[in-house]
C-alpha cells in the first residue's frame, strides 16, 4: 500500500473500531451497492464485493484469477516469492490443476479419517488440562494458547510428519509470513516475513531430503515426495520447489484459519448464553454450531483476484489487469441468503456460507478443519460447560486474517 491514504475508501482496514466489529459497516455498504471501489487497498486500489451472490460469482469466474506478482524489490524477498510462485493457492490452470490433483490425492489417501480419533483425544486432553487449571484455582486460562492454537498445529504437523520437537517453530514462522497478506505492513514486518520464509524453506528442504532417503508410512511429505518421481519415463509431476512450497502452504493454511475460527467462534458463543446452553445441552448441535461459527465471524475476510480479461461483477466492470476482492465476512452476513444474518443461530439450516471459498480454489482442508473444530467445541461443551469469557479479549490489529491475541475463559460452574 504505497501512496494511498488508508483512511480513504469505504472502510479503513487499520481502524480499531472497524476491526472490533466490521459487520455494521459491511451492512451499510451492502445496502448502497454490491460492489464498491476501495482506493486504499493494494497498489492501485481495487473493487470489493459484499454480497453472497457477487462473491460466489467472483470465486467461480474464470476470467478472474489468482495471479501471483512477486513482492518488490524481488531481491529482498526471494524466499517469500519462491513460496508463492510454487503455491497451489497462487496458481491457475493448467499448473493449478496439476498441483491440486496431486495434493488432493495425498489428502484423499485416508489421512484425515485416520486422524479423526486421534484429533478427538487431542482436543479432550487439552481441554481437560484447561479445566484442571481452572479447578486448581487459576482465575482464567487463555483458550487460544491452551487449545485453539495447539489443536490445528499438532494435527497438520502430524499429518505431514513434522517431528514433535520442531512443531513449536511452525506458528511463529507462519504468523510472520501471513502478515504480508495484510494491507499497510511496515518495513520491519516485511523483513520479518522474508526471514521466516528463509527459515521455513530451509527447514522443509531438509525434511524433504530426509523423507526422500527414508520414506515413511502415513506421512504426507513422503506422499508428496513420491509425486516428484518420474513415473514410467514421464517427467517429474511435482518439482522440488513445488514440494517445499506445498508443504509450507499446507502447514500454514492448515492452522491459521482454524485457530481463529475456534477462538472467534467460542467468543461469539460464550457471549450468547442461550446459544451456548443449547450446544451444552445437545451434542447433536455441534456440527451445525461449527458451521455457524465459520459463518458468523469469518477468520479469513478478504481474497483478491485479478481480471485476465474484462469481467462484469454485479453490474460493475472490472477492467483487464485490475483487482477485485471478495469480502467473505460480508457475504456471510448477506440478508438475501441468511435470515437474521447478525444472529448467531446454532440451528441454522441450510447454512451455505462461503468461509471455505468456492470454485477451483475451494478449500482443500475443509473436511479436516471441520473435524478439528467439532472435536474442540465438543470437548469444551462436555468438559467446561460453565465456560465464561473472563475478560474482554484484545483483537489483533489485522483485517484479512481476523483473530484475537488471547481469549481468557473462566468457569462459573
Ligand atoms: C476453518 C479453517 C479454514 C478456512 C476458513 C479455510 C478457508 C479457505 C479459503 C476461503 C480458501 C480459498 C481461497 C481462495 O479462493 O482464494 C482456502 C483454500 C485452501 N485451503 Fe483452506 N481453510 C481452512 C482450513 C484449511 C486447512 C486445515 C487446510 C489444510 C490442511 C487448508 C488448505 C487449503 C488449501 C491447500 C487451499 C488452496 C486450494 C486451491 O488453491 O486449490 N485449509 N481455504
Amino acid at each position: 500500500m504505497t501512496g494511498h491514504d488508508r483512511g480513504a475508501g469505504p472502510f479503513d482496514p487499520k481502524d480499531p473500531a472497524f476491526l472490533a466489529d466490521p459487520y455494521p459497516v459491511f451492512t451499510a455498504l451492502r445496502e448502497q451497492a454490491a460492489v464498491h471501489f476501495h482506493p486504499g487497498l493494494g497498489e492501485r486500489g481495487m473493487h470489493v464485493v459484499l454480497t453472497h451472490a457477487g462473491c460466489d460469482a467472483v470465486l467461480r469466474e474464470r476470467g478472474l484469477g489468482r495471479i501471483w506478482r512477486d513482492r518488490e524489490p524481488a531481491e529482498q524477498f526471494p524466499a517469500f516469492n519462491l513460496l508463492h510462485q510454487t503455491s497451489i493457492l497462487e496458481s491457475e490452470p493448467p499448473t493449478h490443476t496439476r498441483l491440486r490433483r496431486l495434493v488432493a490425492g495425498a489428502f484423499g489417501r485416508g489421512h484425515v479419517e485416520r486422524l479423526r480419533p486421534w484429533i478427538g483425544r487431542l482436543a479432550d486432553r487439552l481441554v481437560t488440562e484447561l479445566a484442571q487449571r481452572l479447578a486448581d484455582g487459576e482465575p482464567s486460562v487463555d483458550f487460544l494458547a491452551a487449545v485453539a492454537e495447539p489443536v490445528p498445529v499438532e494435527v497438520i504437523a502430524e499429518l505431514l510428519g513434522v517431528p514433535q520437537a520442531d512443531r513449536h517453530l511452525l506458528r511463529p514462522w507462519s504468523n510472520a509470513i501471513v502478515k504480508m497478506y495484510e494491507y499497510g505492513l511496515d518495513e520491519a514486518g516485511r523483513r520479518a516475513a522474508e526471514q521466516a520464509s528463509v527459515a521455513f524453506v530451509a527447514y522443509l528442504r531438509e525434511l524433504v531430503a530426509e523423507r526422500r532417503v527414508a520414506p515413511r508410512e502415513d506421512d504426507m511429505i513422503t506422499d508428496l515426495v513420491a509425486a516428484t518421481a518420474d513415473v514410467e519415463g514421464r517427467p517429474s509431476r511435482l518439482s522440488q520447489d513445488e514440494v517445499v512450497g506445498t508443504c509450507v502452504l499446507l502447514l500454514m493454511a492448515g492452522h491459521e484459519a482454524t485457530v481463529n475460527v475456534a477462538a472467534n467462534g467460542l467468543l461469539a458463543l460464550l457471549d450468547r448464553r442461550e446459544a451456548w446452553q443449547q450446544v451444552v445441552d445437545d451434542p447433536a448441535l455441534v456440527p451445525g454450531a461449527v458451521e455457524e461459527m465459520l459463518r458468523f465471524d469469518s477468520s479469513l475476510q478478504l481474497f483478491e483476484r485479478t481480471a485476465t480479461r474484462e469481467v462484469e461483477v454485479a453490474g460493475t466492470v472490472i477492467e483487464q489487469g485490475r483487482k477485485v476482492a471478495v469480502l467473505l465476512g460480508a457475504a456471510n452476513r448477506d440478508p438475501a441468503v441468511f435470515a437474521a444474518p447478525d444472529t448467531l443461530d446454532v440451528t441454522r439450516s441450510p447454512n451455505p456460507h462461503l468461509a471455505f471459498g468456492a470454485g477451483i480454489h475451494f478449500c482443500l482442508g475443509g473436511p479436516l478443519a471441520r473435524v478439528e473444530l467439532q472435536a474442540t467445541l465438543d470437548a469444551v461443551r462436555r468438559l467446561v460447560p460453565g465456560a465464561v469469557v473472563a475478560s474482554r479479549p484484545d483483537r489483533r490489529r489485522e483485517f484479512v486474517i481476523r483473530g484475537l491475541h488471547e481469549l481468557q475463559i473462566g468457569s462459573d460452574g
